[in-house]
């Protein structure tokens, strides 16, 4: 199998020995605690989960800014993305060596780690700037993400975790989330060599379904993980569970046995288009995926990206053999009037924008909430219920 980033093996942060774990939350409740803001718990459970294999916690500024600049650390190691604890109220920790960090996301805030204090500094403006602009590639407020990072304080908390739970992932989603080394058992237990994955925040129509089995042809795969984010998204995407749901329903219908898994990690949604593609090909590679599809606009949000700079990054920034998953680039992928199925658009050469099933997410939820089915050339019936179903929930209030 594919070796994890970074190391030999795989190296959750997560205890797994019982009575370590009890020990350890029974220290934490004696520690002074530090209420995490929800990037930086959901950086936790990714690190709890292997998913951030090979780091041991939260970076220091010295190598959140290198990162940033170059895309490793200050020991080299590759890495797209800071991995941070920011916060704006340091008092209940002053002077501390070990805390504990609660959870902001369930109800009375249980610990969700333990931490060796290594450092705590102060971010600058500029140093804040500086990580924004290399990550993000615009310092604009407007920019989801950017607004987000912006709320989360300029104290950066950094040392070594060990991680004691999975926060709402696990309890809210048990059938879908999976840590890394979960996912890595189950593709050896399948006998699945080749193994290409999917990222998604977003329902899936015939055209993901399509660029799914197109990946899992070009590269041989014998199967696909389709790996959902179920962590916090922006405003007007579509919640988890209503996506878990309809993908579930796609697969079940129109994936042959054996071929696709369905999964989900424990993340919130960035926004950093390029960057934040090279996190999700790393964090493939540790979950033991050997392909990963990036398409168009990738972890891409309003206009701040080209459709395709999240594929050129690999070719133009990431040296070779900083990973070893091979990144399967795909074209804009639609429905061809003229051939009757779905196509990537450079392998269509003669056909022009008119010649494909082509609507915008606004047209699609407009219709959706209006109760009208999309196009069989673009969605499956089903999913497109399942889709219809929320949002006339959402319009009469219940959800
Ligand atoms: S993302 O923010 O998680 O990347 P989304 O769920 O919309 O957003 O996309 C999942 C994956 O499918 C990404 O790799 C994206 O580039 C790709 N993708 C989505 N729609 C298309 C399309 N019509 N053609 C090609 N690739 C697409």
């Amino acid at each position: 199998m594919i070796k994890p980033h970074g190391s030999e093996t795989l190296n959750p942060l997560f205890v797994y020995d019982p009575v370590r774990h009890r020990e350890l939350l029974q220290e934490a409740e004696g520690l002074p605690s530090l209420l995490l803001n929800s990037a930086a718990a959901a950086n936790a459970v990714m690190l709890g989960t292997g998913y951030f294999n090979p780091l041991t916690g939260y970076m220091s500024a010295a190598d959140a800014l290198s990162v940033a600049e170059r895309m490793r650390t200050t020991d080299g190691l590759f890495w797209p993305v800071p991995v941070l604890n920011l916060t704006r109220d340091l008092a209940s920790v002053k002077g501390a060596r070990r805390i504990a960090l609660r959870d902001p996301n369930l109800a009375g805030h249980p610990v969700l780690a333990v931490m060796d204090v290594q450092d705590v500094e102060e971010l600058a403006e500029p140093e804040l700037d500086f990580i924004v602009e290399k990550v993000f590639r615009t310092l604009d407020p407007a920019h989801a993400g950017v607004a987000t990072f912006r709320s989360l304080g300029r104290y950066c908390v950094s040392g070594p975790i060990q991680v004691l739970g999975f926060s709402y992932f696990q309890s809210e989603f048990p059938d879908t989330f999976r840590t890394a080394v979960e996912i890595r058992n189950e593709i050896a237990e399948r006998g699945w060599r080749r193994v290409i994955a999917f990222q998604t925040r977003n329902p899936m129509h015939l055209a993901h379904e399509e660029l799914c089995k197109m990946g899992m042809r070009a590269v041989g795969a014998d199967g696909v993980v389709i790996h959902m984010l179920l962590g916090r998204l922006k405003a007007g995407d579509i919640p988890a569970p209503v996506r878990d749901a309809a993908i579930r329903k796609m697969v079940e219908l129109y994936f042959p046995p054996n071929t696709a898994m369905v999964t989900g990690y424990g993340f919130d949604m960035l926004y950093a288009g390029p960057r934040e593609a090279v996190l999700h090909a790393v964090f493939r590679q540790n979950m033991g995926a050997t392909h990963f599809i990036v398409g168009r606009d990738h972890a891409g949000v309003g206009d701040y990206y080209g459709a395709f700079d999240a594929q050129r990054i690999f070719d133009e920034e990431v040296p070779k053999g900083a990973l070893e998953i091979e990144i399967f680039k795909a074209d804009h992928t639609a429905w061809s009037k003229k051939l009757n199925r779905v196509v990537m658009m450079r392998d269509a050469p003669d056909h022009t924008p008119d010649d494909f099933v082509l609507l915008s997410g606004t047209k699609v939820r407009e219709m959706l909430s209006r109760g009208v089915a999309p196009p069989r050339e673009f969605s499956r019936p089903e999913v497109a219920q399942i889709l219809m179903d929320y949002y006339r929930q959402e319009v009469e209030g219940q959800v």
